[in-house]
C-alpha cells in the first residue's frame, strides 16, 4: 500500500487543471445499461472508483475501454448479471447499477454495498424509490434482487435529500410506462449532469437542477456521447491547499457557478478568491479568520467539503464550529489531525476547532476519500515531514493528486510500500 511523504511548509504557486468529476461520470457509466450501443465519454478522471466501475460494468456484459481521458463504451450485449460483491463493496456508488438494469431488463440482482469506512450506509431510499415504481424487492443472502417490468411511472418522495437515491430513481424511471414525479429529489450538478445526460438519450425529465423531476417514460433511448462536468470537490480541495499555505494558485477547467458555497465559506476564513478568464484565483492572507460552517445539500456547503476545511480551520486565530448534518459521523479525520497538532472536540455532529499556531507533521492513517484529503492539505503546512498511510483511500477520487500539488511547488512524493 503506497505512502504520500509530505514536507510542509512551502507557498504554493501556480495554476492548477481541474479534472473530471467522479461522482457525476459514476452513474453516467451506469447509464450506459438503459440503451444498448456505443458511448464516447470525455474528461474521465483516471480514478480507482472509474476503474472499479468499469470492472463491475464488464461483468454486466459492457465493453468499456479507456483511452487518456476518454472512455468508450458500448452496452449492446448487456446482460443482467448479478453485481458481486467483491466488486460492489469496495465502492458504494456500485448500487447505482440497481436503477438502470431495473429500467432496461425489467429485473437486478445487486449486492448490498460497502463502500466508505464511516457510518452505515443505508440504501433504503434506493429500495423505496424502485418499489415505488412497482419493483418487487427482496433480499437474499445479502444480494438485493429485484423484479418488476415493465416499471409503472408514481409520485417518489424522498424524506431526506438523497444523491445516490435520486439518480437511481431517475435512472429506474425514465424507461417506465407514464410519469414519475421526484419530490425532494437531489439538487447536486452530478444528478443534473446525468439528467442532462440521459435527456440526450432521448428520455423526457423536466425539473432538472430543482427539488422536484419530471419524468417521462418513454418506450426506448439511444447512446450519446458526453463530456464529464469539472470536479467541484477536487476543485475545493485545491482552493483550500491554496489557503492554508498561503500561496497564490490558479484552478483552471472549472464550474465557478457550482462551487458558490465553497467560495463563500473560503472568502469568510480570510482567503482572497477572484474569477480570471481560466477560473478562478485564490491568494492566502496572513490571517485565518474563525468560522462557523454547517453542511448542507447543494447548494449549501458540501460534506465532502467538511474534512478539507477543517484542516484550515485548525489555524485559524479563534475557535470555530462545523456542524456536519448530512451523515452521522464523517469525522475519521479527527484523530490524526490531532496526532498533527489540531486541537478539535466532537460532540455528535458537530466539531469545535481551537485554532492553534501551527501544526507538526507525523505519520497519520488515511481512512475515507476526502479524511485523506484533509490530511495531505494539514502536511502541506505542518513543520516537518508528514507520512500518510493507505494512500489508496485518495487514489479513489483525485486524479494524480501528488502531480498536481508538486507541480504547485509541494514538496510531496509517492513511497510504494509493499
Ligand atoms: C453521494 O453519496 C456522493 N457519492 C458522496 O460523495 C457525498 O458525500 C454524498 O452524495 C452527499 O453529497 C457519489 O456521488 C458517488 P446520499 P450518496 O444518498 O449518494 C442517507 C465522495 O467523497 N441515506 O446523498 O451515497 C445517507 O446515509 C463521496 O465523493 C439514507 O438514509 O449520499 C446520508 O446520511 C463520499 N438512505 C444522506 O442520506 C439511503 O438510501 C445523504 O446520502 C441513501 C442515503
Amino acid at each position: 500500500m503506497d505512502a504520500f511523504r509530505i514536507e510542509g511548509g512551502v507557498r504554493l504557486k501556480g495554476t492548477v487543471s481541474i479534472s473530471g468529476s467522479k461522482n457525476a461520470v459514476l452513474p453516467m457509466l451506469c447509464a450506459t445499461l438503459l440503451a444498448p450501443g456505443e458511448y464516447t465519454l470525455t474528461n474521465v478522471p483516471v480514478l480507482r472508483d472509474v476503474t472499479t466501475l468499469s470492472s463491475l460494468l464488464r461483468t454486466l456484459g459492457v465493453h468499456v475501454v479507456r483511452d487518456g481521458s476518454t472512455l468508450r463504451i458500448d452496452s449492446t450485449r448487456a446482460v443482467p448479471n448479478e453485481a458481486h460483491y467483491d466488486l460492489v463493496r469496495t465502492m458504494r456508488a456500485s448500487v447505482y447499477v440497481l436503477g438502470p438494469l431495473l429500467g432496461r431488463f425489467g429485473h437486478a440482482r445487486v449486492s448490498l454495498p460497502g463502500g466508505c469506512a464511516w457510518g452505515p450506509r443505508p440504501i433504503d431510499l434506493h429500495l423505496h424509490a424502485m418499489e415505488k415504481l412497482g419493483a418487487r424487492i427482496s433480499l437474499d443472502h445479502g444480494v438485493i434482487v429485484a423484479r418488476g417490468a415493465p416499471l409503472r411511472g408514481n409520485v417518489i418522495d424522498f424524506q431526506i435529500s438523497s444523491v445516490g437515491a435520486t439518480g437511481n430513481a431517475v435512472m429506474a424511471a425514465v424507461l417506465a410506462e407514464g410519469t414519475t414525479t421526484i419530490r425532494n429529489a437531489a439538487r447536486e450538478p452530478e444528478i443534473a449532469a446525468l439528467c442532462e445526460f440521459l435527456v440526450a438519450m432521448g428520455a423526457g425529465i423536466t425539473g432538472i437542477g430543482t427539488h422536484e423531476l419530471a419524468i417521462d417514460g418513454v418506450p426506448s433511448l439511444s447512446p450519446v456521447d458526453a463530456a464529464v462536468i469539472p470536479d467541484r470537490i477536487e476543485a475545493g480541495t485545491y482552493l483550500v491547499a491554496g489557503a492554508i499555505t498561503r500561496g497564490e494558485i490558479e484552478l483552471r477547467d472549472i464550474r465557478e457557478d457550482q462551487m458558490q458555497s465553497t467560495v463563500e465559506a473560503l472568502r469568510a476564513t480570510g482567503a482572497e478568491l477572484e474569477s480570471t478568464e481560466a477560473g478562478i484565483r485564490i491568494r492566502g492572507t496572513g490571517e485565518i479568520r474563525p468560522v462557523t460552517v454547517s453542511t448542507e445539500p447543494y447548494p449549501g456547503f458540501p460534506t465532502d467539503m467538511q474534512a478539507q476545511l477543517m484542516s484550515l480551520l485548525l489555524l485559524a486565530h479563534g475557535d470555530s464550529t462545523i456542524h456536519e448534518t448530512i451523515y452521522s459521523d464523517r469525522f475519521k479525520h479527527v484523530p490524526e489531525l490531532t496526532r498533527m497538532g489540531g486541537r478539535i472536540r466532537v460532540e455528535g455532529g458537530d466539531a469545535m476547532i481551537q485554532g492553534v499556531p501551527n501544526l507538526t507533521g507525523a505519520p497519520v492513517m488515511a481512512s475515507d476519500l476526502r479524511a485523506s484529503a484533509a490530511l495531505v492539505l494539514a502536511g502541506l503546512v505542518a513543520e516537518g515531514t508528514t507520512e500518510v498511510l493507505r494512500v489508496y483511500h485518495i487514489d479513489r477520487g483525485y486524479e494524480r493528486i501528488e502531480e498536481k500539488l508538486a507541480g504547485l511547488g509541494a514538496r510531496i512524493w509517492r513511497v510504494r510500500q509493499s
